[in-house]
């Protein structure tokens, strides 16, 4: 599989990264501000590419999101957006600044290609407005982000969603049908002292990072919810990307809320029979795939041993 990484590292980021390297061929990496700004989740992306010997290109992407200023999520990934890891000098640069460019022309030149959004989804949704198209020409289209459940940011919201209700929307709206990797399965998924410990044992420089920001990760949860194990949501969302049949998925309308009070950023799943919203609306709603569950322990063996093998 062809794949293209939207992300924005971002703790979880740069796992996924490791895993989409080894599991995918990576054909380039594109930057959206999300977990932190744009000039660090640039930097981020490519000092994981550097650490792990990645022949892959990096494209800066949107600063900001849609509408509004953008959020911060350093209370959870650190400043510098990968805990309190110690990072290289860096030796590459960016290929371009023009994230949205080079997912347009990419998605119309590479064959077979997969575009995984792992990040507020500001730059896909300004690739469609400039190539309404887009989605033809993609052979698949998933996203870490949104929830059916319970949100994380806000009571009801996912962060990625959130960041970006505006390009969620239209995203959910212009590019369906699309495969959407939310809390519901990334929540089960989880890394703790031993699948740490196995990253360290590799002795690689790619595989101590991984380490880092899993136990950095690991610390900030303790601090807010008590817990030793952590979701690595964007990992995950790369498997289910990679190995689709270990994932239980179904297909449901899907809005995103971008005026709700209380609800601003809300992944609005209709899980009614598709006979009554049929018979009793609102019609038009696009329809994607929400994942629901997944073999835990394959998805976690198959992340550890891509870390391992970085
Ligand atoms: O809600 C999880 C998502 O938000 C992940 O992409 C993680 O990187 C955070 O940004
Ligand atoms: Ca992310």
């Amino acid at each position: 599989m062809n794949l293209v990484l939207d992300c924005d590292p971002g703790l979880d980021d740069a796992v996924a990264i490791l895993v989409a390297a080894h599991h995918a061929d990576l054909v380039g990496i594109t930057t959206v501000a999300g977990n932190v700004g744009i000039n660090r989740t640039t930097r981020n992306a490519l000092v994981v590419a550097q650490l792990a010997g990645l022949d892959v290109p990096v494209h800066r992407g949107a600063g900001k999101p849609l509408a509004g200023e953008p959020v911060d999520g350093s209370r959870i990934h650190g400043e510098s957006g990968l805990g309190n890891a110690v990072l290289p000098d860096l030796e590459r640069s960016e290929a371009s600044d023009d994230a949205v460019a080079y997912l347009c022309d990419t998605a119309r030149s590479v064959d077979d290609l997969h575009l995984l959004a792992i990040g507020p989804l500001t730059n896909v949704a300004l690739a469609l407005r400039r190539d309404p198209h887009l989605r033809r020409h993609l052979a698949g289209l998933t996203i870490m982000g949104g929830s059916a459940s319970a949100g994380n940011i806000t009571s009801v919201a996912e962060f990625n969603i959130w960041a970006d209700p505006e390009a969620a929307a239209i995203v959910f709206e212009k590019a369906a049908p699309l495969t959407m990797v939310g809390l519901d399965v990334t929540n089960k998924v989880v890394f703790g002292a031993a699948e740490t410990a196995r990253m360290r044992a590799a002795g690689t420089p790619a595989a101590a990072l991984a380490a880092d920001v899993t136990d950095f990760l690991r610390d900030r949860f303790r601090q807010y919810v008590a817990q030793s194990v952590v979701p690595l949501h964007d990992a995950t969302a790369v498997v289910a990307a990679t190995h689709p049949h270990l994932f239980e998925r179904s297909r449901h309308p899907v809005a995103v809320e971008v005026r709700g009070e209380h609800t601003r950023g809300m992944t609005v799943a209709d899980l009614r029979p598709p006979a009554l919203i049929e018979a009793i609306g609102p019609p038009g709603v696009a329809a994607s795939d929400i994942v629901w569950g997944t073999d835990v322990d394959a998805v976690r063996e198959l992340i550890v041993k891509a870390v391992l093998a970085s």
